[in-house]
């Protein structure tokens, strides 16, 4: 298994461009199936969580070409309508192959899905929804049977929870069904809306992506069409937030920061001086970086997936600070590692209290789930000494290539194989 040795100390300048969005990438792939025509995607990631819904979605039949960060998507002809455990269980993603393939094909069995050790994260918001659609569901042996007699035929759904994933399983659902769909209580992240122009752009006919309540008018088909994923908001504050650790001058480049703008009021409000542009955050050194007590949210609040990150953040600052982790149960798994580092963390239930004024000393760590192990490259870069991290497969998950793309601008960090 790989692991990185990141030297202490780093100096970070120049630039970086900030990538394609894994979490928008994962869904609007999904959505290929929902057409008998090509789709064709630009500016995918090069992720290992991409290369697992690519294996997933070929499991299927469907054909897929690829040229550097393009690919076709095309799922004509589909020869199986079964996700086994091994594609799935890699992966929570998979879990939105449920509603396109029910909606196209009547009929499907897929595993239970896996993905990040984030809690218990269950899928019963995706059902509802689906079975207000009109799908009869049962499990046996750890799959999902799903199946409908004629049409999906639309509905208002009132989720319980913003959840974005279900709000993706469903909306690409009702595309396909007979009249129209509410999705009411939306989740609202660029990333529905991404997924939303996509669909409409294949013909769909969706309306108020983005906001809490989702129309959509079934139609009867798809056609080709061509889209360009949006960059990633999360790799993007994450290397907004390892500028600021290591205070300097660094540009971030290929983002909205629209898509940041909770973030970025909590990193101003925490001292940090930061220059806003069109397509481009500018982290410019800062005198102090003070403590400050955030909660995370569905956006636009603070995301859940930055929280390890600007805890690393939070343990160098001036003062103490506090997290309250309101999305995932569970998602804490980092502290004992930063710990480790020599950060002074302590968790009482959902909420992490943080000590300030304090350093990063380099050690052994280990990975436990994707946003957890940046906080833990993050903290290495600052710390003084070497710190290795163990399983970085988590990281690669979400993070291309990280020694290459930040090695580029002055950290040194090297894969141990
Ligand atoms: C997506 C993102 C993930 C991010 C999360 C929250 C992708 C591929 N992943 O995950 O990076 O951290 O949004 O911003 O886009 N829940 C239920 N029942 C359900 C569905 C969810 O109880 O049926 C709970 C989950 O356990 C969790 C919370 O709702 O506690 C949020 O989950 P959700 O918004 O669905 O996140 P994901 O779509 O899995």
């Amino acid at each position: 298994m790989d692991k990185l040795k990141i030297y202490g100390n780093a100096d970070l300048f120049g630039s970086i461009d900030v990538p394609g969005a894994k979490n928008s990438a994962l869904p609007v792939m999904v959505a290929s199936l929902l057409s008998q025509e090509e789709l064709i995607l630009k500016n995918i990631p090069n992720l290992q969580d991409i290369l697992s819904m690519k294996k997933l979605l070929e499991s299927f039949g469907i054909k897929i070409r690829e040229e550097k960060n393009i690919i076709a998507l095309n799922a004509k002809q589909i020869i199986n309508k079964t996700a086994d455990y091994d594609l799935v269980r890699k992966m929570r993603a998979s879990i939105l192959v449920l509603g396109p393939l029910i909606s196209r094909f009547k009929k499907i069995k897929i595993s239970l899905p896996g993905g990040c050790a984030i809690g218990t994260r269950p899928i019963d918001i995706h059902l509802f929804g689906l079975e207000k659609l009109g799908v009869k569901f049962t499990f046996e042996k750890g799959y999902i049977y799903g199946q409908i007699k004629n049409n999906l035929v639309g509905s208002f759904i009132d989720l319980p929870f913003s959840s974005v994933g279900a709000t993706e399983n469903i909306m690409m659902a009702a595309v396909l069904s007979d009249g129209m769909t509410t999705i009411n209580n939306a989740a609202k992240e660029p990333e529905i809306t991404d997924l939303a122009d996509c669909l409409n752009k294949m013909g769909a006919k969706i309306y108020n992506a983005g906001t809490n309540t989702i129309q959509i008018q079934g139609v009867k088909n798809l056609s080709r069409a061509e889209h360009t994923i949006i960059n990633d908001r999360i790799v993007a504050g994450t290397f907004i937030i390892a500028a600021i650790m290591l205070n300097k001058d660094f540009l971030i480049k290929k983002i909205n920061p629209k898509h940041l703008t909770n973030v970025i009021d909590v990193l101003v409000k925490m001292g940090a001086n930061l220059e806003i542009g069109k397509d481009f955050i500018k982290v410019l050194k800062s005198d102090l970086i003070n403590g400050i007590e955030i909660e995370t949210k569905p956006y636009p609040g603070f995301p859940t997936d930055l929280q390890a990150q600007i805890m690393s953040l939070m343990t160098l600052a001036n003062g103490n600070s506090k997290i309250k982790e309101n999305i995932f149960e569970n998602r804490f798994m980092h502290v004992p590692e930063l710990n480790r580092l020599g950060a002074k963390i302590k968790v009482k239930n959902d909420e992490a209290f943080i000590q300030g004024n304090n350093t990063f000393k380099g050690a052994q760590v280990m990975a436990s789930d994707l946003r957890a192990s940046v906080s833990l490259v993050l903290a290495g870069l600052c710390a003084e000494g070497e710190t290795i991290i163990n399983r970085v497969y988590h990281l690669d998950r979400g993070y291309e290539k990280i020694e290459e793309i930040l090695g580029k601008c002055g950290p040194k960090i090297v894969r141990l194989k």
